[in-house]
């Protein structure tokens, strides 16, 4: 039986942007944490970012000083002095050890191998990874039973949603024990199958890439699709302002990667507008223009506030999405309560997609559907069977 409690020791390797998160929650949630990098100063700039963010608890009385000084101390940073298995060796009472590393399959398997040596044989091994496969990953270790994905959202402090995805090989017992610690750290953890993005990355596709083609067919420009997403949809950000938010760089790159995955599924075919926009450098916020110019001085366009085209735009891209929703269903890549929960936490979408779909009536979204499926003739419209199936039964994904 295995169960991870506060006494569990946490290991986490990598002290990025993710790796420092996931460390101060660990420690906010009372276990000793060892944070491992093989560069000195990401660790130097993992706990500046830790100290930062417990002052300004403290200042906000959501903490004592004490508290915050309590949490501070139970991390202890080492393992960049040596490169391979000794760097680690502290990890040797660890019970669970979360890597949030480089994206790479190849470093990270390097990684499992070196961790095998020095981890006891009872610990868990998690990987963060949000695009490769966790079975991959979980072949380069002895106990490929005891290795999962614990994929975090960012800011792991602030963000609950964690994706708990088991391997082809990983035990029962460990996805139990994993769910269970996150559900006890106050995060609210679904479970998701090996694939392709797994639940938020998969089914949120449809957002970007719709959108996309909405735009590339010259139906609307950016503006009046970001528009009708917000203010008929009622998203908090449209999808080119989100893309420019999340970088295109990042987002592309995760289009990619599912289309890839899915051995080029058409529902996931990434669009040559954002290729060129990858190419041009033009990454978005961070870069100063993306999808958008944000030079100083530089008015954005305004929308084109015609409530007609907006719900053509809404309904095209909600139907799409709500019917990557139930794909994911019919696949068995998670629970309807777990894909509506991942996606209203994962990426605050204002409804679940199930339950959205429930509200305006499945056959309505078959119909959508459907209509795009005859007008292009191309695969990608397909409705999902499993909506055809409910639509004709007349079943909906919940009870009322
Ligand atoms: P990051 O680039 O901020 O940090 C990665 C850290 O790992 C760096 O400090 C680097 O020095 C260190 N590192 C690289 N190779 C190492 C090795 N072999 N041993 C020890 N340390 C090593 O990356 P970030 O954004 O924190 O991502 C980490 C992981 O989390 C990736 O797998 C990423 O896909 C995943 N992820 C990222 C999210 C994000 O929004 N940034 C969200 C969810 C998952």
């Amino acid at each position: 039986m295995t169960s991870l409690s506060r006494d569990t020791v946490v290991g986490v390797v990598g002290a990025g942007a993710m790796g420092s998160g996931i460390a101060q929650l660990a420690a906010t949630n009372g276990h000793k944490v060892l944070l491992f990098d093989q560069d000195a100063s990401a660790l130097d700039r993992a706990m500046a970012a830790i100290e930062k963010n417990l002052a300004r608890s403290v200042e906000k009385n959501r903490i004592t000083g004490d508290h915050g000084a309590e949490i501070r101390n139970r991390i202890s940073t080492a393992g960049w002095e040596t490169d391979g298995a000794d760097a680690y060796a502290d990890l040797k009472n660890a019970g669970l050890v979360i890597e949030a590393i480089i994206e790479s399959l190849e470093v990270k398997r390097a990684l499992f191998a070196s961790l095998d040596k020095v981890v006891a044989p009872d610990a868990i091994l998690a990987t963060n990874t949000s695009s490769l496969s966790i079975t991959a990953i979980a072949r380069a270790s002895l106990r490929p039973e005891r290795v999962l994905g614990i994929h975090f959202f960012n800011p792991p402090t602030v963000l609950p949603l964690v994706e708990i995805v088991p391997g082809l090989a990983t035990s029962q017992e460990v996805t139990d024990a994993s769910r269970s610690l996150m559900e006890e750290w106050g995060r609210k953890p679904v479970v998701a199958s090996d694939t392709p993005g797994f639940i938020v990355n998969r089914i949120a596709r449809p957002f970007y890439g719709e959108a996309l083609r909405i735009y590339e067919e010259g139906i609307a420009d950016m503006a009046t699709i970001d528009w009708a997403m917000k203010e008929i949809g009622g998203f908090r950000m449209g999808p080119f302002e989100l893309m420019d938010f999340i970088g295109n760089d990042v987002n592309f790159a995760a289009t990619r990667s599912v289309y890839e995955a899915t051995f080029h599924d058409a529902r996931f075919r990434p669009t040559l507008t954002q290729q060129r926009l990858f190419d041009a450098g033009f990454f978005g916020r961070k870069t100063g223009r993306g999808y958008y110019d944000y030079s100083p001085g530089v008015t954005m366009p305004e929308p084109n506030q015609d409530r007609e085209l907006g719900e053509l735009i809404f309904r095209r891209i909600l139907s799409m999405l709500i019917n990557q929703a139930a794909d994911a269903l019919y696949l068995r890549i998670a629970s309807a309560h777990d894909i509506d929960t991942a996606m209203t936490l994962g990426v605050n979408y204002p409804k679940g997609l199930l339950a959205w779909a429930d509200e305006l009536g499945i056959p309505e979204t078959v119909k959508w559907l459907s209509a795009l499926q005859d007008f292009y003739g191309e695969e990608r419209y397909r409705p999902s069977p499993l909506l055809k199936t409910m639509a004709a039964d007349g079943f909906t994904f919940f009870s009322t």
